[in-house]
């Protein structure tokens, strides 16, 4: 099983549809095949992902000059509630300052439970987009901006 592979089973088994939060395969590796995205994928046990081990959690991150964004973050529902998704918020930061950053965003629908996982990062909310995002039923969500300096 490729890396990606291994990410679109984690992004297939983590993301309720009904959100419409995921990303195609086609839309992961467009962004993967450009030089400022990346992913970081671990395991269960929080630890690198090694041929053999089976990704838990992954994050999607793109750099730009002096800051990054978390694009998506997402753990398989059955490894939830066990540090998975903060370690990975941990090792976008890390990774975002050994590049440089100054500043790290990410965008969330508006009620996503995830938030208190971003506060608890130390993001904070710093805009808001109206009717951003529409569920599957058509309705409209806002999307917010968090935002946390180095
Ligand atoms: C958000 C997500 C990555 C968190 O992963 P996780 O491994 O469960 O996160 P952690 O175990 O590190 O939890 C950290 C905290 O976040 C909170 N939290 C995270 N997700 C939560 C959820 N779905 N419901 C309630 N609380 C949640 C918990 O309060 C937890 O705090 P605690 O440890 O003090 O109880 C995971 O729920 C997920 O994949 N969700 C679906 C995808 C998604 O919505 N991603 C975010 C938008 S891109």
């Amino acid at each position: 099983m490729t890396d990606i592979d291994q990410l679109m089973e984690v992004m297939e088994s983590a993301f309720d549809p009904y959100w419409r939060e995921s990303w195609s395969r086609t839309q992961v590796e467009g962004s993967l095949a450009l030089p400022h995205t990346h992913a970081i994928m671990c395991d269960a046990e929080l630890a690198p992902l090694t041929s053999g081990s089976e990704a838990a959690g992954f994050v999607l991150a793109r750099r730009a000059p002096g800051e990054e964004e978390l694009l998506l973050v997402a753990v398989r529902p059955e490894q939830r509630g066990k540090g998975i998704g903060r370690h990975l918020l941990d090792l976008f930061i890390e990774s975002a300052r050994a590049n440089g950053a100054d500043n790290v965003f990410l965008e969330m629908r508006e009620n996503n439970p995830a938030e208190s996982l971003y506060r608890a990062a130390g993001f904070a909310p710093i805009g808001r987009r109206v009717a951003y995002y529409r569920t599957a039923s058509g309705e409209p969500l806002d999307a917010i901006t968090f935002g946390r300096k180095l």
